[in-house]
């Protein structure tokens, strides 16, 4: 049976001062997939997260979240949609940074039921109730009166997942969420993201944690000066992956 694609990426462009950071990307992720980006620093994995979400707007380019546009800017002017329309498709989208970007003046609890009551409109009583189980969940259940600055890092870390989680978003954007912990601490964040991966939460996850990204991942995209070179299953990319670029970055990084 072929699963739903829950998002489409097709033909994605993005410039900084005339200077390509995307140049041209496409796939398609199906419910349950998790989807790791590797590649080199400068690649434009960052920039890919953020033009699909659309923290920035890409200059040319499809985005399709369960089956509906979510940015289109092509020479077909057919697929003009309203803002509205475009804030309410972006709320299926989650996203979880390198440095948590939590609202430090906010304790945990605040951070988390923030979006669900301003965006969603959802009672402040329930955003709270909702809120507690995700702490509860990502193990931080006595952590709700804490503000960032009382928190080591992967408790941010993990706060800002519940934070994500609490839109109920339908795909979950990942962007080196271990890269600025200490070793100790990352496990705690990766243990969330598995127990995320075991329950098909769609996520797309740029990370250099290469056994994570091998245990965890369904596909790998290989990204190189704003294009993905390669794409393939997790089993395919790592056991037989013909391309020396790739062979090259994979040694550098097993043997870091
Ligand atoms: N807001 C911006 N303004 C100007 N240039 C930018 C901006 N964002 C990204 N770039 C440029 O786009 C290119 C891709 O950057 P990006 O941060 O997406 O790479 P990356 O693959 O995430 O790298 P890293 O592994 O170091 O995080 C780089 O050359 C970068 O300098
Ligand atoms: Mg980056």
């Amino acid at each position: 049976m072929l699963s739903e694609i829950n998002l489409k990426v097709v033909d994605l462009k993005k410039s900084y001062k005339n200077i390509p950071a995307i140049n041209g990307v496409s796939f398609d992720i199906h419910k349950g997939d998790i989807l790791s980006i590797i590649g080199p620093s400068g690649a434009g994995k960052s920039s890919l997260l953020r033009n699909i979400i659309q923290i920035e707007s890409p200059d040319y380019g499809e985005v399709y979240i369960d089956g509906e546009i979510l940015f289109s800017k092509t020479e077909d002017k057919k697929n003009i949609i309203s803002h509205a329309d475009m804030m309410k498709r972006k709320e299926k989208m989650g996203m979880i940074f390198q440095h948590f970007n939590l609202f430090p003046h906010k304790t945990a609890l605040e951070n988390i039921i923030e979006a669900p009551i301003i965006v969603k409109k959802i009672n402040r009583e329930e955003a709270i109730e909702e809120a507690l189980k995700l702490l509860d969940r990502v193990g931080l259940k006595d952590k709700s009166e804490s503000y960032p600055n009382e928190l080591s890092g992967g408790q941010k870390q993990r706060v800002a997942i519940a934070r994500a989680l609490a839109m109920k978003p339908a795909i979950l954007l990942c962007d080196e969420p271990t890269s600025a912990l200490d070793p100790e601490l990352i496990g705690e964040v990766l243990s969330v993201l598995k127990e995320l991966a075991k329950e098909k939460m769609t996520m797309i996850v740029v990370s250099h944690e290469i056994s994570f990204v091998r245990e965890l991942s369904t596909n790998i995209a290989f990204m190189d000066g704003g294009k993905i070179i390669a794409m393939d299953g997790s089993e395919d990319f790592f056991n037989n992956q013909k391309n020396e670029r790739i062979i090259d970055f994979l040694n550098k990084i097993y043997h870091k």
